[in-house]
């Protein structure tokens, strides 16, 4: 988690910074577009409908780096979120306060061309093209806002190791169930080429249904591939479940129980998808 952050020297006491859309250079806004046309190509059929909704209904398509000011308009008639420029991780619980008022916190700098499929830290495209979109569904946009208070609550308790695994089998490597098909939600897959073949088709990761206090318990890795995805029936229930559950006795009964490792199946768990984990198997071996 991110501790010990410093203020970044220009930020407002909210860690924001203007995004400064006019400072971006053709070159930035060309990579931006080599970007969304390889994804938006191959994500049909792949991503979640609501995904596709939101590109068009915020007027994503367009070519070039989404301008902040005009993206809001959209977003906020939508559902009332906004989007917020800031230099680069914020402390948890700027995060989650962020959230908690419907502001999604993004990152303004974008990737080098060198570096297309290479991430060191979360950049514009990935924070925009990839969390974006679906921010402008009212059931998803209720889950993120519900996510920030009980962040806030989790840092309070002590639990946001617990909580942000959540955040990740979800907002970031989601999976949903849509019309008898698998499709991808989560962030971390939608702005990554290879990952959003990989999670749909590689015998490789196990994919399981969906379990609160299960994917509360299961570690993560954040070097590679996903090991295991987690997969929701619907933004619906995935609210109902979240946000209209008290988590305190959960958060009590995680206590006193051991992390789930990345590629382990438990009794209980509903697979979809028995993994190989034949991929993971040749990256610790190499
Ligand atoms: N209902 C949760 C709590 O009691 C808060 C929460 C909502 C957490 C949505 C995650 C997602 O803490
Ligand atoms: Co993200």
């Amino acid at each position: 988690m991110t501790k010990d952050l410093q203020l970044p020297p220009g930020a407002a006491p909210d860690w924001t910074i203007p995004q400064d859309w006019d400072a971006y250079t053709p070159t930035e806004h060309a990579t931006w577009d080599r970007l969304f046309a390889r994804q938006g190509e191959m994500l049909r059929g792949r991503v979640v409908q609501a995904f596709i909704e939101g590109l068009d209904l915020l007027r994503m398509t367009r070519p070039g780096i989404p301008d902040f000011s005009e993206l809001n308009v959209r977003l906020m008639a939508a559902t009332g979120w906004q989007v917020v420029a800031v230099p680069g991780l914020v402390p948890d619980e700027m995060f989650f306060d962020h959230l908690s008022k419907r502001r999604f916190v993004a990152g303004r700098f974008i990737r080098k061309p060198e570096e297309l499929d290479y991430l060191k830290e979360p950049d514009i495209f990935h924070d925009v093209f990839g969390h974006v979109p679906l921010l402008a569904h009212p059931v998803f946009a209720d889950y993120m806002q519900a996510y920030g208070e009980g962040g806030l609550r989790a840092a309070k308790l002590g639990m946001i190791e617990e909580l942000a695994r959540l955040y990740w089998y979800t907002v970031e490597f989601g999976l949903i169930q849509e019309e008898d098909a698998l499709k991808i939600y989560g962030a971390g897959i939608v702005s990554s080429y290879g990952e959003s073949i990989f999670a749909l088709d590689d015998p490789s990761p196990n994919r399981i249904g969906f379990d609160l206090e299960r994917v509360m318990r299961t570690r993560y890795r954040i070097d590679d591939y996903q090991q295991a995805y987690f997969v929701i029936d619907s933004f619906e229930d995935l609210l109902a479940q979240t946000r209209d559950a008290d988590f305190g006795p959960l958060y009590a009964r995680l206590r006193g129980r051991p992390a789930i490792e990345v590629a382990d199946v438990m009794p209980a768990d509903r697979v979809l998808t028995g993994g190989t984990q034949a991929y993971a198997r040749t990256k610790t071996s190499a």
